[in-house]
């Protein structure tokens, strides 16, 4: 991210000048080693980024080492000592956000994160200004390009979640170690900020429902289809009269919608506010240079912004102590969404009726069954039920009821709908 930042600021120095109305300046770079991706003759090098944020040049301290040891310590001592602060570093946010953005507003600096979420997307200041207008009501993202990535090669190529990812490796769309984008902890990290800036709670990424997309199953992905949906690994913000929900799992989304066409390492975020409606953002959510996109417009914004007063710098997020007007953040067995589960069930009359009466004793309705006929050889077939909207808690409990019936073998796969046009 650094050598894109580099280049961007030195490439379109003149144009990003003249829309700051600013000199932009680079004083100084911090780099453990040289980059081959940066020529830096002509800016001073320091081997110790602290010297950064102590340098009394420099205004701006522009954080792109990644983690949230170094990297909080740094940007944390960079507004000690009175900069201004730009990074793209989620974790950072999500994690470290209330204590930074605290001593930021304390010391009258800015704090600006737009590369943290969605790369080049400008989604942080479209919540932030250019919907400011509007109650957000929910926001429903693709944020994570390695998901998408191993999700879209499992949809269009038939190919299995590990074949997916070994893939999306070769391609350098996936850490050695996948953990953090697969299991969906980076796009759980993105998901707070969004919130926050969205319903003004504060950043609680302990908060978050997390679901990674290792179970999926190339059944699941068929059967979707056949019920004319798709199947992405959603974050998903709602507000609602009971609460915030926080949630990243895979979700079947109707394959008219707009989002379900978001393929490979590209990033969507819908956002339905209740003045604009639904408004769809989509664009490179990773790379060097549409990251830098972010990363250099938050620095104009800066130098823009330095007139504004220091009470307005960085976003107002605390309105309650927890929530909107108190609202609580929702724990995911309060949440209501529709469910697709598939049971495999002993092929016998009856099973059926079994089924849909443990649903009904729940007020749990069914929207569509599919049953399919025994796979060659098998004893057991599957049994695919679409639901309509109903709470975690009680879903769950029809799920255990029905996987104790004697006519279900093994565990019920269970994953949640949304039709995002509400
Ligand atoms: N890559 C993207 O597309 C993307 C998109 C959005 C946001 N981001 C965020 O941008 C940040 C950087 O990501 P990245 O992909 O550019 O990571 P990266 O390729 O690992 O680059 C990090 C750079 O920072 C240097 N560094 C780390 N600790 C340092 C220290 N203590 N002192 C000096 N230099 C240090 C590393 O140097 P060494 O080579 O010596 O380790 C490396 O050159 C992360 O917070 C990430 O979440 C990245």
């Amino acid at each position: 991210m650094g050598s894109g930042t580099f280049k961007v600021l030195t490439r379109n120095t003149a144009l990003i000048n003249a829309r700051a109305g600013a000199d932009i300046r680079i004083v100084q770079v911090g780099a453990r080693r040289d980059n081959p991706a940066a020529d830096t003759r002509g800016v001073a090098v320091t081997r110790d980024v602290f010297e950064v944020a102590r340098n009394p040049e420099v205004d701006v301290l522009v954080e792109l080492i990644g983690g949230t040891t170094t990297a909080r310590e740094l940007v944390l001592e960079a507004i000690r000592h009175g900069k201004h602060v730009v990074t793209a570093n989620k974790a950072l946010i999500a994690e470290h956000g209330n204590e930074i953005f605290a001593t930021a507003r304390a010391s009258g600096v800015m704090v600006a994160f737009e590369g943290a979420v969605a790369g080049g997307i400008p989604i942080v200041k479209t919540l932030r200004e250019g919907l400011g207008a509007n109650h957000i009501e929910w926001l429903a993202g693709i944020i994570n390009g390695t998901t998408n990535y191993i999700l879209t090669a499992m949809a269009e190529e038939g190919k299995s979640f590990a074949e997916a990812l070994a893939e999306a490796r070769a391609r350098g769309y996936a850490e050695a170690d996948p953990t953090f984008d697969v299991e969906g902890i980076d796009a759980a990290h993105k998901l707070v900020i969004l919130a926050a800036l969205a319903f003004g709670v504060p950043l609680a990424f302990d908060r978050v429902y997390t679901e990674g997309i290792g179970r999926l199953s190339l059944e699941d992905v068929a059967y979707a289809r056949e019920l004319g949906f798709r199947i992405k690994h959603l974050a998903i913000a709602r507000q609602g009269e009971r609460g915030v929900e926080l949630r990243v799992h895979p979700t079947l989304i109707p394959e008219n919608c707009l989002i379900a066409e978001v393929d490979g390492v590209m990033n969507a975020v819908m956002v339905k506010g209740d003045a604009v409606g639904p408004t769809l953002f989509y664009g490179a959510g990773a790379g060097d240079e549409p990251t830098a996109s972010a990363v250099v417009a938050d620095i104009i914004d800066v130098a823009r912004a330095l007139n504004v007063p220091p009470e307005a710098r960085v976003p107002y997020l605390a309105f309650a102590e927890e929530g909107v007007n108190g609202r609580p953040i929702l724990s995911i067995e309060e949440v209501e969404t529709a469910y697709y589960l598939r049971l495999e069930v002993v092929d016998k009359p009856g099973v059926l009726s079994q089924v849909a009466s443990i649903m009904s004793d729940r007020g749990i309705s069914i929207e569509a069954i599919i049953q399919k006929r025994p796979r060659e050889g098998a004893s057991h077939v599957p049994l695919i039920l679409l639901t309509n909207q109903a709470r975690e808690a009680t879903l769950m409990g029809a799920v255990r009821e029905i996987e104790a019936l004697p006519a279900v073998v093994g565990e019920v796969a269970r994953i949640r709908v949304e039709t995002l046009d509400g």
